[in-house]
């Protein structure tokens, strides 16, 4: 059973402020009333760093995890002006931290820094949603199972805990357009992913994989029937307890 487990992760992005806990106490209402919560799936919110402490004191007993949208490079205290490191998360006592996301890996973050972020992350006893994702063009050339490859292989390694590792398939050609990859294909690259992770970890258990891009309520029950997504990162549709609550509501329906 606790190999289906589900994960359905909303990503707030730059949006949120202390009132918007509303929408997270809503959608912890809901899965309370669910039987299905922690047998079929959990949920993991990851609000801005402004409002990181406050939720994750708030939910710390409740049934949703906090987790943080990044972490610094760096986890000793140290002279790098607006930067939030590993350690510091933990200490508030957020459970997740997603890493390598396209918007930062799109405003500098390198292969070497994500490896020392995952690095100090599951030293810390965080649990990582690591994000990969092909874009437009190598997409169209047909470098999609190249660059995941690439970009697994450069920063996870056989030594990483991988029980604390959790991979967001996201193409960034998909990322806030509506655009949604075919079945068939999706299928085709979240296996490619998991054979991967295999030989990367050199263990024939399987790593959960999230695919991202685009998921919201509409949507959602064109992936029911890919077993092999082990649940989504949401961001657009997660900014609303109704548009999230009905995600899970219609991947179940
Ligand atoms: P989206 O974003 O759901 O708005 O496409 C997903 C993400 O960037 O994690």
């Amino acid at each position: 059973m606790a190999n289906n487990m589900r994960y359905f992760i909303g990503n707030w992005k730059m949006f949120g402020v202390p009132k918007s806990i509303n929408i997270v106490n809503k959608i912890n209402t809901f899965i309370k009333s669910d039987k299905k919560y922690n047998r079929k799936y959990r949920v993991i919110i990851t609000p801005p760093y402004t409002l990181l402490e406050s939720f994750s004191k708030i939910f710390k007993k409740k049934l949703i995890s906090i987790g943080s949208q990044n972490c610094y490079h760096k986890d000793n205290f140290s002279s790098n002006t607006g930067a939030v490191s590993p350690y510091m998360i933990k200490k508030i006592k957020a459970k997740y931290v997603i890493v390598g996301h396209s918007d930062n890996r799109a405003e500098g973050d390198t292969e070497d820094m994500l490896k020392k972020k995952v690095t100090f992350a599951l030293k810390n006893k965080l649990k990582v949603i690591f994000c990969i994702g092909e874009n437009k063009k190598e997409r169209s050339n047909k470098l999609t199972f190249k660059t995941l490859k690439k970009q697994l292989s450069k920063v996870l390694e056989k030594k990483l805990n991988k029980d604390n590792i959790i991979v967001a398939y996201e193409p960034i050609w998909s990322i806030g357009t509506g655009k949604i990859p075919k079945s068939s294909d999706l299928s085709k690259t979240i296996k490619f992913i998991k054979k991967v992770l295999s030989n990367i970890f050199k263990t024939k258990k399987s790593i959960k994989v999230l695919y991202g891009g685009s998921v919201d309520s509409s949507n959602i029950g064109q992936f029911r029937s890919l077993q092999e997504i082990d649940g989504f990162l949401i961001g657009g549709a997660s900014k609303s307890s109704k548009n999230f609550i009905d995600i899970i509501k219609n991947y179940y329906r």
